[in-house]
């Protein structure tokens, strides 16, 4: 068999370089695969768009991927994840191909969300796309009905991000604003939710406006553990996955810009190629 017809990477895909923080616990969780990482960082932030443009933006990742070799997507975005995966799940993949799949990170965060809080009360931070999309709301309220969730739209974390000023003083100020946002809905939160896979970059931030007994969930390891879990109960995705422990990485936009931002999200050397949309 040739190389290329054996090469089925596990894709990841982003609006740009939230997802490498998944992608790390991903790897670090299960280095013998292949993975193929997708940021869309031309058109990023995903965050402030229509349903409909998340959906085609996602759409036309998805099947950049899955015509690189890949059968199984993660959307490792929130946004993306809240917006497009139903849809690409029940109105797509049966047209695209029976056999691939595509995963998001708001299921997995939210199974495990009742094992974090005592208090009943979970706040949720993200995009204002992930917060108006009403998901996290629907899907704590499937497996814990009885816990009580409070969330805040941050619509300048990413931006500042992806633009790396997220040291800066004008990003404090942002950051302040919206911690102290959630936490007067409810003063009683003890888990909080990054519900955004930039946010991360920000946890100490984040922390420093939170009370100590405040818990904060990031969703690399909890996306990294669904998805062993998920190739554990799903052989027949998990035997089509190729092992050689590659990593690639491309970029809708300059690559030397991505390169320099990715090194810092995915803590190792990143070298990347472009995608042309
Ligand atoms: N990392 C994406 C998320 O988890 C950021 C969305 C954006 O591009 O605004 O929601």
């Amino acid at each position: 068999m040739s190389k290329k017809s054996t090469y089925k990477p596990i894709g990841i895909f982003d609006s740009g370089f939230g997802g490498l923080t998944v992608l790390k616990e991903i790897v670090k969780e299960m280095p013998q695969y292949d993975y193929l990482y997708l940021g869309d960082n031309a058109r990023a932030p995903y965050g402030s768009r229509s349903f409909e443009t998340v959906y085609e933006y996602t759409l036309e990742c998805v099947n950049h991927l899955f015509n690189m070799g890949c059968e199984l997507v993660v959307l490792a975005c929130n946004t993306a994840s809240a917006k497009a995966l139903r849809t690409i799940q029940q109105k797509d993949l049966p047209r695209i191909g029976p056999n691939k799949r595509v995963l998001g990170v708001i299921r997995p965060t939210t199974e495990i969300i009742g094992n974090h809080t005592k208090s009943g009360n979970v706040g949720v931070l993200g995009t204002a796309g992930t917060v108006s999309s009403g998901s996290y709301l629907v899907e704590i309220e499937k497996f814990f009905p009885n816990i009580h969730v409070y969330q805040e739209a941050c619509p300048m974390w990413v931006p500042l991000i992806e633009n790396n000023e997220h040291q800066s003083e004008g990003a404090e100020y942002f950051i302040k604003k919206h911690v102290e946002h959630l936490m007067q809905q409810q003063p009683n939160i003890d888990a909080i939710i990054l519900g955004c896979t930039h946010y991360p970059l920000i946890i100490d931030k984040i922390k420093k406006y939170l009370p100590d007994n405040v818990q904060l969930l990031s969703q690399g390891t909890i996306v990294a553990k669904g998805l062993k879990e998920y190739l554990h109960r799903h052989p027949e995705m998990e035997i089509n996955c190729s092992k050689s422990g590659i990593v690639s990485f491309y970029t809708t936009d300059l690559t030397a810009t991505f390169d320099k931002s990715a090194t810092l999200f995915y803590g190792k050397e990143v070298k990347s190629k472009h995608l042309a949309l």
